[in-house]
């Protein structure tokens, strides 16, 4: 998939200006860092092109700030944390695009690292306008994306500025690009893939996609209340998206045609409330009782979705399969993350919630690829083209 002239291996970056789009937007919480996954993954692009005696202008977002400058959300504590893990100074500069990054990266000396700030402080960023883009590309020689968790967004940082630099990928990105395809290209046979969540509405082209290529697809979380619903059961207070029963139904009679197994939770965990404290029992789908909710994956779901993982010879997972910012509704993620991390075939998993119940189990290093995207490894399956993607294998 990616062509291979299109990495920074093969462009001379010695001595020249980077500008490298990299995904920083990672949790914060009382000017606190919480999970730094995706600043460590992108460590490996950075002291490569440090090695190499680049001069490295970072570019991130961080949260949804909408083109105006909020305190809150500037990158400056992201350089600091940068300096710490790479154990050299990253200057923090407090414009993107603008004189005084002018200034500081025209004075870089080779193997310097500057941070610019917050690109979506610019309301050029999000509208992917050519002169603001114009203005970041004149700040450097080469542009590198990294930021595969942002590609599918057609921004100036991450598609906008291919069109007036050389434009390559960095590791993470090859190392994303090369992963997924694999999926897309080459899947292993059985190849399962596990979709939870809150909506079949945010699924049906990843499903629609995947039923092509997939021999069993596992659906838990609440976007299997629909599909449950949907075949007859009576489904209590659940959350039901009643508007998509039909393309529920259609996606089920599309896997049986195409001979692919469809296993929907057969018990549940409910509560009669939507609250971290709520009363819970075990049911099975056929006698959810009015009143109450499915929440989670029940223990004959988990064995079920356990055995399919265990014989898979490739497994993608997206969405957690219950209520999981709950610890009574995340029981079902847990155990299939450790189901998914001990089986024997290459696991590829993506979305925040599954990552981190994977990373608790302690045996993520056994996961073939975590993707840093959430959104974009789903759109990437979903067989779309990632405009951030597209960018660069067009140059
Ligand atoms: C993400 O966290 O999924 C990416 O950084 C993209 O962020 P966005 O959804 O705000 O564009």
């Amino acid at each position: 998939m990616l062509v291979n002239n299109k990495t920074i291996r093969d462009v001379d970056v010695s001595g020249k200006r980077i500008l490298v789009r990299v995904d920083f937007n990672v949790p914060v919480k009382e000017g606190r860092i919480g999970d730094d996954t995706r600043i460590v993954k992108a460590l490996p692009t950075i002291k490569y092109l440090k090695d190499e005696g680049a001069k490295i202008i970072l570019v991130t977002h961080l949260g949804r700030p909408k083109g105006k400058v909020v305190p809150e959300m500037s990158v400056e504590l992201l350089a600091s944390y940068l300096s710490k893990l790479l154990g050299e100074r990253v200057m923090f500069v407090a414009d993107c695009g603008g004189e005084e990054s002018h200034k500081v990266t025209a004075e870089m000396k080779a193997g310097q690292i500057v941070l610019l700030e917050n690109v979506r402080f610019y309301p050029g960023e999000e509208r992917n306008d050519p002169d603001f883009a114009k203005g970041l590309a004149s700040l450097a020689d080469i542009y590198v994306n990294d930021a595969f968790g942002t590609a599918h967004r057609a921004h100036a940082s991450t598609e906008g500025v291919a069109k007036f630099l050389p434009a390559v990928a960095g590791f993470l990105m090859e190392k994303e690009i090369l992963a997924l395809s694999e999926v897309l290209e080459k899947p292993g046979n059985p190849f399962v893939v596990i979709l939870g969540g809150a909506k079949v509405s945010d699924k049906i082209s990843v499903i629609e996609n995947l039923l092509k290529k997939a021999h069993c697809l596992l659906i838990g979380g609440a976007m299997a209340n629909t599909f449950l619903k949907a075949q007859g059961h009576k489904m209590g207070t659940s959350k039901i998206e009643i508007d998509k029963l039909e393309i529920a139904n259609k996606l089920l009679k599309k896997a049986e045609e195409l001979g692919v197994k469809v296993i929907l939770p057969q018990d549940v965990v409910v509560a009669k409330e939507f609250s971290a404290e709520a009363q819970t029992k075990i049911e099975s789908v056929n006698e959810i009782p009015d009143g109450w909710m499915a929440l989670d994956i029940g223990p004959k779901t988990v064995q079920a979705f356990s055995k399919a993982i265990e014989k898979a010879q490739t497994i993608v997972w997206n969405g957690p399969l219950g209520v999981y910012e709950f610890e009574k509704f995340a029981i079902g993620t847990k155990q299939i993350a450790k189901a998914a991390a001990s089986a024997q075939g290459k696991t590829i998993i993506g979305g925040g919630d599954v990552v981190a119940a994977v990373e608790k189990t302690g045996l993520s290093e056994k996961i073939y690829h975590i993707s840093t995207g959430g959104g974009a490894s789903l759109e990437f399956l979903e067989g779309k083209i990632l405009p951030g993607v597209d960018a660069i294998l067009k140059k």
